[in-house]
């Protein structure tokens, strides 16, 4: 992805603080660990690099949101969200390792932690392992309705997350399914999420606008990896006006419904706005 790099503790720190410099007010880690193994083990060590980057961001950057995708696909050996039993993901094995994983985030000082993983009854078990463990300040962010969608490709690539076999549709949404949308989110707010999230963003502002009409909840869109990519290619090429196109989606995200916008172009956007 052009502009987007894997970044160290120290480095974060830096591009962080050049971000808030810019005017973006939160940033969303995501972590790649050294090794990965079956049970992606590494998601919930205080001491991997997402750990340590927000102890450190915390630390050195005043006001910054720290926010934190919470998954095991970043941490598998085999690319899936979670634990994997012959062809099948487990749910609710995943889900406790996911509340560690959360736990761990927290208990490093995450203001919000975010999980993207689409298991049932995930949000209900951090709330809970959070409240126990005298984390109840920490937000959720829930990927509430994420769609099972090709956009996120380089992101899988840049994280090294893909499936090593099968795909994500036994728990990512299916593109033409509205309703099912709708329940997941109304779960995920039953449970206990501060924040529902739709993603990607613009092939589904229609369902960003059905959640923020019908919950009318704090409400975030993701502008994934694919579509940030693809308008880069384009401009590249000197076929888009980057700049017009980037506001061009931007706000049309932000006129469908969003209260806030996750993108790979915070910084720029910021800068210019
Ligand atoms: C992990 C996760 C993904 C993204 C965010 N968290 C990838 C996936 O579900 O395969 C996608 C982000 C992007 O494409 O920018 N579950
Ligand atoms: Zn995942």
């Amino acid at each position: 992805m052009p502009g987007v790099f894997q970044l160290s503790v120290d480095q974060a720190v830096q591009e962080a603080a050049a971000a808030k410099g810019d005017g973006v007010p939160a940033v969303l880690l995501f972590g790649l660990p050294a090794e990965k193994d079956a049970s992606g083990s590494g998601a919930s060590d205080p001491d991997a690099p997402v750990q340590t980057a927000i102890r450190a961001l915390k630390r050195e950057i005043k006001d910054l949101i720290v926010i934190t995708d919470v998954c095991l696909c970043e941490y598998t050996s085999h690319g899936h969200c979670g634990i994997v039993e012959g062809d099948d993901i487990v749910n609710d094995i995943t889900v406790m390792h996911l509340a560690q994983a959360a736990l761990s985030h927290a208990v490093a000082g995450a203001d919000i932690v975010a999980p993207s993983d689409m298991m049932d009854g995930r949000v209900a078990a951090i709330r809970r392992t959070l409240d126990e463990r005298g984390c109840e300040r920490t937000a959720i962010m829930s990927y509430a309705a994420k769609y099972c969608s090709g956009f996120y490709g380089p992101f899988r690539e840049a994280a090294d997350s893909t499936p090593q076999f099968g795909d994500r549709r036994s728990h990512q949404l299916d593109p033409a399914n509205v309703d099912e949308a709708m329940r997941e989110v109304e779960i995920d707010i039953a449970e206990g999420a501060d924040i529902v999230m739709v993603k990607p963003a613009l092939p589904y502002l229609d369902i960003l606008t059905r959640v923020k009409e019908r919950f009318a909840q704090p409400t975030a869109a993701y502008q994934v990896s694919g579509e940030y990519s693809m308008l880069k290619a384009a401009a590249q090429n000197g076929w888009l006006d980057e700049r017009r196109v980037m506001f061009e989606t931007l706000i049309g995200i932000r006129r469908a419904g969003a209260d806030m916008i996750i993108t790979y172009y915070a910084r720029e956007a910021s800068r210019l706005l």
